[in-house]
Formats: structure tokens, C-alpha cells, sequence
């Protein structure tokens, strides 16, 4: 679907292995995720999930293998981490909103910090980001005073305010009531019909199925199966992959 468009990230061999070699929590992934794609990936817990998301902003520092960003190499000396990790908007199982702050500020912060926006113009941008996920209400609002779906919400377009190339999400639903499920999902959907170039973990099959471009089955730290979502739900292959849907499907 996407096969044409250019590739973003490049992953080639990426291993992390931890206790010395003992625990391989990835061990050899090749993968690239290209411009507009919404790439679920999916998996047992301990598969190695996180850690793959991890890697690709380098919250975790590969053992082995390659990855590039907009063909630099990520892991080399010279790059910018930072500079990186501002292309890479992330959203994590835990909302990690600073709790002191109000919703506007938590939301200004970096680009007024990183982007050398000034407060007039960081919270001009705060405010439509706000008002496309419907909560341009609770500016003023503090975390606490939020609801689960809501901080969440608000995580996902804090992390677009500093112009992200890809969005990374590490099972952003899997601590919310199941009532507060489908709004924060909802605002994936947006996003992913806006353009955005998304890697999701998640155990959420309709989502992957109805949002996803290709769906990435990974098990023991490797790709396992990758497809459309249409193949993997409708025509899985791997035994491992098709006893795994049998339980969460
Ligand atoms: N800091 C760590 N130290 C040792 N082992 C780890 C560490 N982080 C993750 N692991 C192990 O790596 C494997 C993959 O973990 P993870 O990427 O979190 O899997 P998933 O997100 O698919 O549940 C698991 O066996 C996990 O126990
Ligand atoms: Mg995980």
C-alpha cells in the first residue's frame, strides 16, 4: 500500500540482549517503516515489543544491528540525540504529563524550550492541538483533574506540538479503563488518516485491523510474520502467530 514511499526508519539486524547475553530481547530485526504507514505491532508479553520501540529512539542502546533515521545512522557518535528524539513523538502505556504543570504548560514547554517558539505562539499551537482531540476546555486544567482517556489524550498532542516525523506508541490503551479505550483511539485513527507515519504496539486487533497498514507479528525477540492486516487476521501462516490470535482474537 505504501510500498512506493520513502523510508523513514531502517532497521537491519537489531539485537539487544541483556545479563550478558542471556536474555536476547531482540535478536535480529530487519525492518523499514516507510513515510504514512501505521505499522502495528503486536506479540506475547516478553516478545520484545518495547524494547524494539525503545531502540528506534534509543531509550534502549542496541547490542548489535543498524537503524536510520532519514538515512543517518542513529547510533553513530555524531548523532544529535536529542535532535532525534524530537522527530519521534512518544506515547507510552503511562501518561507522563508533568503533574505540577497545567495542560497548556505541559504542552508549551518543549516547543518554547527546543523550537525557540515564543509563549504567544506555543500556545496558540497548544490550543488547536486541544481543540482537534476536544479538549481545548481543560487548558487550564491540571493532570489530576483529568480522567485517564483524557490524559492520554492530552500525552498524544503534547507530543505533536514539537512536529514529530513518526509517532511511537507503547500500548497507550492498556491502562485505561475500558470505557476511556475507544476516545484515545479514536485520536489514533485521526492521526493515522492525517498522514502520520505511526509505529503501535498494541493489543487492540480491531484497531490493527481496521488502522493498520501492516501488522508486524513478533515472538522470542524476532519478526515472526509481517503482512496487511488482511493476511495476518484473515490467512496467518505461522503456527505461533495463529495460536497467538487464537487467544487474543
Ligand atoms: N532492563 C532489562 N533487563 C533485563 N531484561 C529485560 C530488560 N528489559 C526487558 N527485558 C527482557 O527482554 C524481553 C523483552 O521485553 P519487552 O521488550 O519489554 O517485551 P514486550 O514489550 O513484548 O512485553 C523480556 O524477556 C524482558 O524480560
Ligand atoms: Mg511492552
Amino acid at each position: 500500500m505504501n510500498a512506493d514511499n520513502e523510508v523513514i526508519i531502517s532497521v537491519k539486524d537489531l539485537k539487544k540482549y541483556y545479563d550478558d547475553g542471556e536474555v536476547k530481547a531482540l535478536d535480529g530485526v530487519t525492518t523499514d517503516i516507510r513515510k504514512g504507514e501505521v505499522v502495528v505491532v503486536i506479540g506475547p508479553s516478553g516478545s520484545g515489543k518495547s524494547t524494539f520501540l525503545r531502540s528506534l529512539n534509543l531509550l534502549e542502546r542496541p547490542t548489535g544491528g543498524t537503524i536510520t533515521f532519514d538515512g543517518e545512522d542513529i547510533m553513530s557518535p555524531a548523532t544529535d540525540i536529542n535532535k532525534l528524539r524530537q522527530k519521534m513523538g512518544m506515547v507510552f502505556q503511562h501518561f507522563n504529563l508533568f503533574p505540577h504543570l497545567t495542560v497548556l504548560r505541559n504542552m508549551t514547554i518543549a516547543p518554547m524550550k527546543l523550537h525557540g517558539l515564543s509563549k504567544d505562539e506555543a500556545e496558540k499551537k497548544a490550543m488547536a492541538l486541544l481543540e482537534r482531540v476536544g479538549l481545548d476546555d481543560r487548558a487550564k486544567a491540571y493532570p489530576s483533574q483529568l480522567s485517564g482517556g483524557q490524559k492520554q489524550r492530552i500525552a498524544i498532542v503534547r507530543a505533536l506540538a514539537m512536529d514529530p516525523e513518526v509517532m511511537l506508541f507503547d500500548e497507550p490503551t492498556s491502562a485505561l479503563d475500558p470505557e476511556m479505550v475507544g476516545e484515545v483511539l479514536d485520536v489514533m485513527k485521526k492521526l493515522a488518516d492525517a498522514g502520520m507515519t505511526m509505529v503501535c504496539v498494541t493489543h487492540e486487533m480491531g484497531f490493527a485491523r481496521e488502522v493498520g497498514t501492516r501488522v508486524i507479528f513478533m515472538d522470542c525477540g524476532t519478526i515472526i510474520e509481517e503482512n496487511t492486516p488482511e493476511e495476518i487476521f484473515g490467512n496467518p501462516q505461522n503456527e505461533r502467530l495463529k495460536s497467538f490470535l487464537k487467544k487474543v482474537l
